[in-house]
């Protein structure tokens, strides 16, 4: 693997002068981030030796950098889902890149259904906690001891430090952003109303098909996270509504706004510290 990212590597800082300090992940319909960014090079994922391309309708696949607010970074406009047949390596490996490029944290974004009653359509969840609820470690197998730890601790999955920055912030934007626990699963079916009672059982807020993977490898590498859920529709019993990737699209435009906002705003806060 290590092989791997530094042939990737090399391709990407022969291309690029910025020397990114965050790197973000770009989820479904959250691309009018990229509007907001001074960018300097946008390079096709198809381009970069051993990038598996996304295929889902709705995600386009460049890694963009440039400076949003002042800040240098690296941003994954489309990531890699389990659910489109990549092993959990393949979806993890750009966030390999993106910390060998020397990001000090990664920001994520997500759609996610809210299963607590108390989130409304277009609430921005920041993720305090995870429950994963894929087949498979992106960990598992051999481990790479100069990348991290066999056994990583999670005890900090998202940062606490980040997580303050982001409420402190939006409280200065004037939202509420709620927060809670983001359910992993593999997809590509959206639960049934049983799964997702069972879930807001067992303690979660929202649930997603993403973003797992990738916290557990950044934090195998010791790599801060901060992720939101945009809260693309509600399930909860009483509320089960049929639910439809296009349904989830336009709902995640109505939360874009104060999503880019935050984002933008958080690296400012960064900038000074
Ligand atoms: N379940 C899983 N993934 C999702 C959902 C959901 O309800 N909404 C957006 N992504």
């Amino acid at each position: 693997m290590l092989n791997k990212i530094n042939e990737t590597l090399e391709y990407i800082t022969a291309r690029t002068r910025i020397r990114p300090t965050t790197g973000i992940i770009l989820g479904t319909g959250l691309g009018g981030l990229t509007e907001h960014i001074e960018i300097s090079q946008t390079i096709p994922y198809t381009d970069i030796p051993n990038f598996p391309t996304p295929t889902v309708e709705g995600h386009s696949g460049n890694l963009i950098f440039g400076k949003l607010n002042k800040h240098r970074v690296v941003v994954m406009q489309g990531r890699f889902h389990y659910y489109e047949g990549y092993s959990m390596q393949e979806v993890t490996f750009p966030i390999r890149v993106l910390k060998g490029l020397g990001i000090h944290q990664l920001m994520i974004s997500n759609a996610a259904g809210g299963i607590n009653p108390d989130f409304i359509i277009g609430d921005l969840m920041a993720i305090t906690d995870h429950i994963n609820l894929f087949p498979e470690n992106p960990l598992r197998g051999p481990n790479e001891d100069k990348l991290g730890l066999r056994f990583p601790d999670m005890s900090e999955p998202y940062s606490k430090k980040l997580l303050g920055i982001a409420e402190a912030t939006a409280q200065n934007l004037g939202f509420k952003l709620q927060n809670g626990i983001y359910m992993g699963n593999p997809g590509p079916s959206f639960e049934t109303p049983a799964e997702y009672t069972f879930y807001r059982t067992i303690g979660g807020s929202a649930v997603g098909m993403s973003t797992v993977p990738e916290v557990i490898v950044a934090r195998h590498m010791d790599l801060p996270v901060l992720a939101v859920s945009v809260i693309t529709n509600i399930a909860v019993p009483g509320n089960f509504q049929k639910n439809s990737h296009v349904d989830v699209q336009d709902a995640a435009k109505l939360a874009e706004k104060n999503l880019v906002n935050l984002f933008s705003e958080i690296l400012g806060v960064l900038n000074k510290s």
